[in-house]
């Protein structure tokens, strides 16, 4: 059975979607994969509750319980390889990863990022395209490498943006395709793997 183990910080919609997925498109018979865990680097995470409720092993590694990145990532990479993972899903994961942690898992190790890569890496994506004047935004799956917010693009959706748009409003808009196109990327990745 090919391992998924999903990283979140927060309120877990991607990761969400990606059991939804893996749930109705029957992954487990038809991919021979299934999401084994979903971990997070804070406990008040919201999407650790929706996973336990799926029947999916949880965990934390609170990064402000460690003196620096090092230790924090030594503890997250033992939690992950504990499901010995054919594939790691950032969503939502909001830390920055050294190169030691992104080389542990060259190839196997996913994000997805809310802008139209490479416009917009980093924070604050909707505000900086709607700031743009930019008249199309949307969200990018790609590889992890060690540079942020780069890697082969794996899937891309584009949404327009709307006169009167906020960040909040681009942000759902950009969200609704962010639950399609990560569950499919991830599909289509397991089927070469
Ligand atoms: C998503 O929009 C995701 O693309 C973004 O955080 C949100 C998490 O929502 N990720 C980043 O900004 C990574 N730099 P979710 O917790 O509901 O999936």
């Amino acid at each position: 059975m090919k391992n998924i183990v999903i990283l979140i910080s927060g309120s877990g919609s991607n990761m969400a979607a990606i059991v939804r997925a893996a749930g109705r498109q029957r992954w487990a018979e038809r991919l021979n994969a299934r999401v084994a865990a979903v971990i997070s680097n804070r406990p008040d995470a919201r999407g650790l509750q929706l996973a336990a409720n799926a029947g999916i092993a949880t965990a934390v590694v609170d990064h402000k319980s460690f003196a620096g990145r090092e230790p924090f990532e030594a503890a997250l990479m033992q939690a992950i390889d504990a499901h010995a993972p054919a594939l790691v899903a950032l969503a939502g994961f909001m830390r920055i990863l050294t190169p030691g942690f992104v080389a542990h898992y060259a190839g196997r190790l996913l994000n997805i990022h809310p802008s139209l890569l490479p416009a917009f890496a980093g924070l604050h994506t909707h505000q900086r395209a709607i700031d743009e004047g930019c008249k199309l935004a949307g969200a990018t799956v790609h590889r992890v490498t060690a540079e942020l917010d780069h890697g082969d693009i794996l899937a891309q959706a584009a949404v327009p943006v709307l006169p009167g748009d906020t960040a909040e409003t681009l942000a759902a808009r950009v969200l609704t395709q962010e639950h399609l196109i990560y569950p499919r990327a991830i599909a289509d990745l397991l089927r070469t793997l």
